[in-house]
């Protein structure tokens, strides 16, 4: 397939921002999928692009194998109230009340690095297919990074304009907006068998999109929103993951990655110092 010339579909838009914005949270519905064929969606009216969907041509193999092999913890996403089986990947922002103090790669990166590596490589294939099929859309995301003053050595490779990324293992994740990324398109692979579900559902357009195995969508979460239909796995084995690679807004705050390290390492040596003084009672605590 050229992936410059993927059919566009055009549809209307069903209900405004504010609309989408108060059902944030809610449960997805059980839906049928109307987003099945490879192709672009645009706003029939402003003509803006709203998703892509299209199979990966080769080698989803390796990252199932991969997918497969890592390890998931039960993560709380504070932002949706919920916990969910997932594992994220790429870079990890500084997150000072959670002691991490710098910016530094994902423990994934560290756990398991051959699988970590296959998350990277597909990084790389689906920025160049982004790159191919909306030249226009892929400048317009890495001006918005660029302007941002994010540096390259945050992103998870030199070609593609993503910093992070996550895998959920079955979630059926409410409705929501990806707040805490730049105003940038997402791209997420979704690898699948014995499931039932797990479309997902864009309620801004009334669009429900398959997430087929081994098919990729990419869109910017940032601005519709969106959540996951509920799954029924059909077998014991049943498995559904989606791996999501976007950038995070807290990646631009970040130095480049020899002084982040330092000023890590500085910043606990501190803090430390601070505590034992506490303790000692030559100094009073408060926020550090
Ligand atoms: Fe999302």
């Amino acid at each position: 397939m050229k992936l410059a010339e993927l059919p566009v579909h055009r549809v209307k838009r069903i209900m405004s921002d504010e609309e989408a914005t108060n059902i944030v949270g809610t449960v997805v519905p059980y839906l049928e999928p109307n987003c099945k064929e490879a192709g672009i969606w645009i706003d029939d009216e402003t003509e803006e692009p709203i998703l892509a969907y299209l199979p990966m041509e080769e080698e989803v193999s390796y990252l199932r194998r991969s997918v497969l092999n890592i390890k998931y913890g039960v993560t709380k996403r504070q932002s949706l109230g919920i916990e969910n089986s997932s594992r994220t990947f790429g870079m990890a922002p500084r997150k000072v009340y959670q002691r991490r103090e710098s910016c530094r790669p994902t423990t994934l990166a560290q756990d398991q690095p051959d699988e970590h590596a296959v998350l990277v490589a597909f990084a790389e294939k689906f920025g160049k297919m982004f790159k191919e099929f909306a030249p226009h859309l892929f400048e317009r995301d890495a001006e918005v990074l660029n302007e941002a003053g994010l540096d390259n050595e945050w992103r998870m490779t030199d070609d593609a304009l993503w910093t992070s990324g996550v895998v959920n293992k079955a979630s059926t994740l409410p409705y929501h907006r990806d707040g805490f990324n730049f105003a940038t398109w997402s791209a997420m692979p979704v690898i699948r068998r014995d499931m039932d579900g797990g479309l997902l559902h864009f309620p801004e357009y009334d669009m429900t999109c398959a997430c087929r195995d081994g098919w990729v969508l990419f869109f910017p979460g940032y601005k519709y929103v969106h959540g996951v239909t509920p799954m029924k796995p059909r077998s014991k084995d049943g498995y559904r993951y989606s791996i999501v690679y976007y950038a995070l807004r807290g990646m631009k705050d970040c130095f480049t990655f020899a002084v982040e390290t330092a000023k890590g390492a500085e910043n606990r040596t501190k803090r430390e110092e601070h505590m034992a003084a506490v303790l000692k009672g030559e100094e009073s605590s408060g926020v550090f």
